[in-house]
């Protein structure tokens, strides 16, 4: 079996998309398949963690060993995240969480008009970020796709949001990301350090991603 290394320590993952309701039936979402986060929940499992994996609507079944708690929007991400969130040793946040949320959702669906409609978008929390702000000894992992100028924007990102290391993916290469069950990442740390990973399955990817969490736990991380 694995090493044992998490034994005994509470690691969080998010995992999968968010949905923003404009209407009862109607939301805004993006393709996240949730197996990045999933793969995360399995290896901390097999290393001993207890693990909580928090995701947004996906086509994947609950894990053995695994509480699994499902959400829809990123609200609901949020409070589940934070109230997990609060004795973990370390928080993976691969969940592709949508930027904006309609600024009222109604009740009833809406009737089509003739012509244009406006709908008010208003910004979601970040959720990171927040963790960031009471980081305390807790290790905090954050995925960011970037279509350019990925290393230097992961750097700020990882910075701004407090984190320990971003993985870096990239939305156009083929078989992975979105829905692949492959990724090709970078790691990057605030500091703008960084090393690219070959093509690995995501199962891989969580593996050295856990690795280099317990390196940040081992060496303490309070910031
Ligand atoms: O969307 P962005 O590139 O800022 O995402 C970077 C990291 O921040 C990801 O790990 C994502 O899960 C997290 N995030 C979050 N709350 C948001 C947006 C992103 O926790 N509202």
């Amino acid at each position: 079996g694995a090493a044992q290394d998490l034994a005994g320590l509470k690691v969080i993952v998010s995992a999968g998309p968010t949905r923003e309701y404009l209407d009862p039936v109607r939301f805004i979402s993006n393709p996240s398949s949730g197996k990045m986060g999933f793969a995360v929940a399995e290896e901390a499992r097999d290393r001993g963690a207890q693990v909580t994996l928090v995701t947004g609507p996906v086509n994947l079944p609950d894990l053995q060993g695994v509480r699994v708690v499902r959400i829809e929007t990123a609200l609901e991400l949020r409070d589940a995240v934070l109230e997990a969130a609060q004795d973990a040793a370390v928080v993976v946040m691969t969940a592709a969480v949508a930027d904006y949320r309609a600024a009222e959702r109604s009740g009833e669906k809406q009737a089509k008009v003739a012509g244009d409609v406006t709908v008010h978008l208003t910004p979601n929390p970040d959720i990171l970020a927040e963790l960031g702000q009471h980081k305390g000894d807790r290790v905090l992992v954050g995925f960011a796709m970037e279509t350019h100028a990925g290393v230097e924007r992961a750097a700020l990102k990882a910075q701004r949001k407090n984190a320990d290391f971003i993985l870096l993916n990239y939305p156009t290469r083929e078989g992975t990301a979105f829905g692949g069950d492959d990724n090709e990442v970078t790691l990057v740390r605030p500091d703008g350090s960084h090393e690219a990973w070959p093509r690995l399955s995501k199962r891989e990817v969580a593996r050295r991603l856990l690795d280099e969490a317990a390196q940040h736990l081992a060496a303490g991380t309070r910031k």
